[in-house]
């Protein structure tokens, strides 16, 4: 696009790769072959090495060892700039737009033009708007990217990408922070558009996307391929097992179970936006003592505002939240906190935890100024430190120590500090929303088996979750939301894939 003769990848090959970090090898020997035409699937659980290689080939690390070729030509890649001449794009797991700036000046950013020329916006933003319709990719080149919403900010960096160039794709976990809907479009997109004359390479924690989308996969533990295969055959049961290095089996509830008391009961509870409009609608629940109540839905339809109203984030203009024997619906997010209610939020970076703060800070976040962490507001830093090694250990949090910053930890861990904390209160209710976004099928299989374990040891659980097969795994009763409203409430027993799939649409058949 820039005059560069830009060349058409029509192989490319990673020989050898290995890249060391102070104390780790985040690649060893990496052998890594793909086609143009080829969407290509690079596994392995948190921090086995994904993102490194990805980097290497994107020119942000020079690798250790190894060599790159191109058309079967041994490249040098010392830069993103050098990467893209090639016609080589990446979409980075976080996004790197700047939320002040419009779709059309965050995609001119970074090209040479900039320091040369006054930008072109007008001409810009009808190269953009030809690009977007070639590769079916709606964008609007003016808006500002902090109106965006993720899966339209992850539509932006992949046209930057194509805008300079690219003819080979890497998306690194692109579907992590997008919903089923957006997720299904974008596997779609890939497989119609982008399959016919470009390579992928396409990274996912999501198992069942990777068999319908890739059509070779290659699977990575601790930095050394373990795994390669036609993805035709294979199976997810084999890629679990080779991600993880053993047998995973997701737990499942005992249904059948008793109903304990009623822990928490919202009744008639309605919630306004902040434009006024209703997003909760005569919300009644009961929370029980030992259950998991799942709420199914397609995310917005109100999940958010259910998760905020019982935490004490949000208020109800209508109705009754009652724990114990009071109503906590007119108390303060801490009044609520010490009275014994948990929550696992949605956005577990900027919600769950203080991104600059260490994991021990993070660990004790909500207790530091009581006992046993504290006397007389004197923080026991001993005891302290015992109890975050001890729990670090036990979750499983895989941290260089208890003083690395959160922020520096993959996704899946910071979960588990979350998780973590939030159980070992031991809160009478726990609130848990979306608990395994973005984390791999080992942690989801720790997180699931430590929720279980909590509902048998009495806690309630509102589980909020758009994964079906997570709630039906789970859940003792699931009720589902639409629009605000809870259409239907579920024994286990009596919900399928296909029932719970109708609902989440919408769709009341009265006589079923
Ligand atoms: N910039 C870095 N400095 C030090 N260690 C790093 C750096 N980037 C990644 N690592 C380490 O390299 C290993 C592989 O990480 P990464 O490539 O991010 O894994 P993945 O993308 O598969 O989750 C991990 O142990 C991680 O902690
Ligand atoms: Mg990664």
């Amino acid at each position: 696009m820039w005059g560069i003769d830009m060349q058409k990848i029509k192989s490319m090959e990673m020989k050898g790769i290995t890249k060391r970090f102070p104390g780790v090898i985040a690649n060893k020997d990496i052998d890594l072959k793909v086609n143009s035409g080829e969407v290509f699937a690079l596994l392995g659980e948190n921090g086995a090495g994904k993102t490194t290689l990805m980097n290497i080939l994107y020119g942000l690390y020079s690798p250790d060892e190894g060599n790159i070729y191109i058309n079967d030509k041994k490249v040098i890649i010392d830069s993103p700039k050098k990467a893209l001449e090639l016609g080589i794009g990446m979409v980075h797991q976080h996004f790197m737009l700047v939320p002040s700036l419009t779709v059309s000046e965050n995609i001119a950013l970074g090209s040479d033009f900039e320091s040369k020329f006054r930008l072109d916006l007008k001409k810009i933003s009808k190269n953009i708007k030809k690009l977007s319709k070639d590769y079916s990719l709606e964008v609007e080149p003016e808006k500002k990217i902090s109106e965006l919403s993720v899966g339209e900010q992850q539509k932006v960096e992949i046209v930057k990408a194509l805008y300079h160039g690219a003819n080979f794709l890497v998306l690194d976990e692109p579907t992590a922070a997008l919903t089923p809907q957006e997720s299904s479009q974008l596997i779609s997109w890939l497989r119609t558009v982008i399959k016919e004359d470009m390579g992928v390479i396409f990274i996912s924690h999501k198992l069942n996307e990777v068999m319908s989308v890739s059509d070779r996969v290659q699977v990575l533990r601790n930095g050394k391929t373990y795994f390669s295969a036609k993805t035709k055959n294979t199976n997810i049961d084999e890629l679990a097992k080779n991600m993880a290095g053993r047998e995973i089996k997701l737990p499942k509830l005992e249904a059948e179970k008793t109903h304990g008391d009623i822990l928490m009961e919202l009744k008639h509870i309605w919630v306004k936006d902040r434009r006024g409009i209703d997003v909760l609608k005569d919300i009644n629940l009961k929370l029980r003592e030992g259950e998991i109540l799942g709420i199914a839905g397609v995310s917005g339809n109100g999940q958010k505002d259910l998760a905020e109203v019982i935490t004490g984030l949000k208020k109800a203009y209508k109705g009754e939240i009652i724990f114990g024997d009071q109503n906590i619906e007119k108390k303060s997010v801490q009044e609520i906190i010490d009275l014994g209610v948990g929550f696992i939020p949605e956005d577990r970076l900027h919600m769950g935890t203080i991104p600059r703060f260490t994991v021990k800070e993070n660990l004790i976040l909500k207790d530091y100024l009581k006992n046993p962490f504290s006397n007389n507001y004197i923080l026991d830093q001993n005891y302290i430190k015992n109890y975050c090694k001890t729990t670090v250990e036990e979750y499983d949090v895989r941290c260089p120590n208890i003083n690395t910053p959160t922020h520096a930890l993959s996704g899946g861990n910071i979960q588990k500090i979350i998780l973590s904390r939030e159980l070992k209160r031991e809160p009478d209710v726990l609130v848990a929303a979306y608990p395994i976004r973005g984390v791999d099928i080992a942690a989801v299989e720790y997180i699931h088996s430590k929720l279980l374990e909590a509902r048998e040891n009495g806690m309630a659980i509102l589980l909020i979750t758009e994964e079906l097969e997570e709630i039906m795994n789970l859940s003792d009763r699931i009720a589902v939301i639409y629009e605000g409203e809870i259409l239907r409430i579920l024994d286990n027993t009596a919900a399928s894939k296909s029932k719970l799939g109708t609902l989440m649409a919408g769709v009341v058949d009265e006589n079923k």
